[in-house]
């Protein structure tokens, strides 16, 4: 077996959740500490396979399998050691170490580059401070940052000319442009960052791996990002999560702002647990990462069009990530463009304000149902109901993907089904009882059709039925069910005349005058039989 760093594995445990490894392919439902399922490595029916999130680990109490990530994979996919840890390193966003140990070339050659990164940053940190870099000072202090995060953040100027290709003339021209830092042109080597106010982008473990610059002469692009390198994948790298690593543990929750501006802004301004992606829509692997760190994410948009579509696609891909714990909202920036706006003009209290206003997922979602289609039509029902279904069958964990379900379900018929509402509100008439097995009939095809259920809904607020209530699966197509329902209308209807006709006849008999209005009812009573007949020969 060949030998892997002990780190790699570790990260591997680490990165990933043991609950969304066994969770593609095991359903888990949670109960207690643990979550619990069919054991995949041996036949059963009642789940005695235990996965304990905090732990790391599977145990079978039928069969006695246990293990971690690496031997779950190995041994339910049937695969050696080495396919196991590269499929849960593509799972995890991370790069599989080399097979051997590392050549001392590749050692030496991931050091130069962290070194390249690193003496870039402190020659642009200089250049800030420095005659050349006056017009990025005046910006970026205008912009609200202090000498203090000029600092921390390591922000600097990355001047005109070629500054890193000149300065870094002993080392290989290779490896100057496998950071991305430089280009080989006509003329020789270029440096890729030029006039542009630099932020660094760190990896988890405090290293540079990539720039973002700024343009300073309001030209477009505003930012461009150093290109996907071996040190840096922008799909995989969250902005700040270096700095709010410890913060996200101590506040119990991450916050995802759309800039890097605003990240270091929150960040300095009283939510150190925030970060942001880079200049690219939010990943699996940027969730991947978060959810590793806490499951519970306040995802912060600005207030465009932009912002509200970047929700819908975070809301998407976080769906796989959720738990029972997870607590995972969304908030919306008023009052300003986006998060670095708010706190320059309302400071902390408005950005507060904005994230105590967020809405948790499940009504972000039906929000998002509702906007997103016309459910005042059976059309934009089906497509609103297809809809949420393709997101909540994303849930890994069984018992809580039925929980959402059935929340969701419960709304669509409080909700969208309007006479439901109205048969609140609505006095019932007083009628004769509706039999038991009406009642269920009635439920039946209410829950069955949902259409002639709205069509007929004055009618069916005025029976006193409970529509809560369960009731048996029944043979009825969609055209007999209608039938049923205007049957039952039509009964309803002539037992109110035959009432009335009884009243009448007892006034008569009283001596009353009341023929003439006894000849309307019976003319009515007519009427509503010939229907009937009519109805029934279909
Ligand atoms: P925004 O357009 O919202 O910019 O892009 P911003 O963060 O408010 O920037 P400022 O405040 O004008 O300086 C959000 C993020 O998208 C990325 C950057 O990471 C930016 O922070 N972006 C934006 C790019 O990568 N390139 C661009 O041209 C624009
Ligand atoms: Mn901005």
């Amino acid at each position: 077996m060949p030998k892997y760093d002990r780190n790699f594995t570790d990260e591997l445990r680490e990165r990933l959740s043991i609950v969304d490894v066994v969770g593609r392919r095991v359903p888990l439902v949670k109960k207690g500490q643990n979550y619990w399922g069919c054991c995949p490595f041996h036949n059963e029916k009642t789940p005695s396979f235990s996965v304990n999130e905090d732990k790391g680990f599977y145990h079978c109490f039928g069969c006695g399998e246990h293990g971690d990530i690496i031997s779950f994979v190995m041994k339910s996919e049937n695969v050696d050691f080495k396919t196991a840890i590269t499929e849960l390193a593509a799972q995890a966003g991370l790069k599989m170490p080399d097979y051997k140990p590392k050549p001392a070339a590749q050692v030496a050659r991931e050091e130069s580059y962290y070194q390249i990164m690193s003496g870039a940053c402190d020659i642009y940190q200089k250049l800030l401070f420095e005659p050349m870099g006056v017009t990025a000072l005046e910006y970026v202090r205008r912009r609200g940052f202090t000498d203090e995060m000029i600092q921390r953040y390591r922000i600097g100027y990355a001047p005109k000319n070629n500054i890193i290709a000149n300065k870094f003339v002993n080392v290989k021209q290779e490896n100057l442009m496998a950071t991305g830092m430089c280009r080989r042109g006509d003329y020789g080597m270029y440096d890729f960052f030029r006039d542009k106010l630099m932020f660094p982008i760190f990896n988890a473990r405090g290293q540079i791996v990539a720039f973002s610059g700024r343009c300073l002469d309001g030209s477009e692009p505003k930012y461009i990002n150093t290109t996907d390198t071996e040190l840096f994948h922008k799909r995989k790298t969250i902005f700040g999560f270096n700095f709010a690593r410890d913060a996200i543990h101590r506040a119990n929750r991450s916050i995802v702002v759309e800039g890097q501006i605003d990240a270091i802004q929150m960040q300095c301004h009283g939510f150190p647990e925030t970060v942001a992606p880079l200049g690219t829509a939010l990943t699996e692997d940027h969730i991947s990462m978060l959810c590793k760190a806490n499951r519970n994410i306040i995802f912060c948009f600005d207030g465009d069009a932009a912002g509200q579509k970047a929700a819908a696609r975070a809301c998407d891909i976080v769906m796989p990530f959720l738990r029972d714990t997870s607590d995972v909202r969304f908030a919306f920036v008023t009052g300003g463009k986006d998060p670095d706006e708010v706190l320059k003009s309302g400071g902390t209290t408005a950005m507060q304000k904005i994230i105590d206003a967020s809405t948790g997922l499940t009504d972000f979602l039906w929000n998002l149902a509702n906007t997103g289609f016309n459910v005042s039509t059976p059309g934009g029902r089906t497509q609103a109901e297809k809809f949420i279904k393709q997101k909540t069958d994303k849930i890994t964990d069984q018992h809580l993907r039925a929980e959402y379900e059935q929340e969701y379900n419960q709304r669509i018929f409080n909700q969208w089904h309007k006479w439901k509402r109205q048969s609140q509100n609505i006095p019932k008439i007083d009628m004769p009882g509706v039999d038991d097995i009406t009642k269920k009939t009635v439920i039946f095809i209410v829950n069955q059709y949902p259409e002639i259920a709205e069509r007929y809904g004055d009618f069916l607020a005025t029976l006193n039925i409970n529509f809560d209530d369960n009731a048996p699966d029944m043979n009825i197509d969609e055209k007999s069910a209608e039938k049923y329902i205007v049957s039952l209308k039509l009964q309803k209807y002539m037992a109110r005349l035959q009432s009335q006709k009884r009243d009448l006849t007892a006034r008569l008999l009283a001596g009353e005058n009341v023929r003439d209005e006894i000849a309307v009812l019976d003319e009515q009573i007519n009427t509503a039989m010939q229907k009937m007949d009519a109805l029934i020969s279909i």
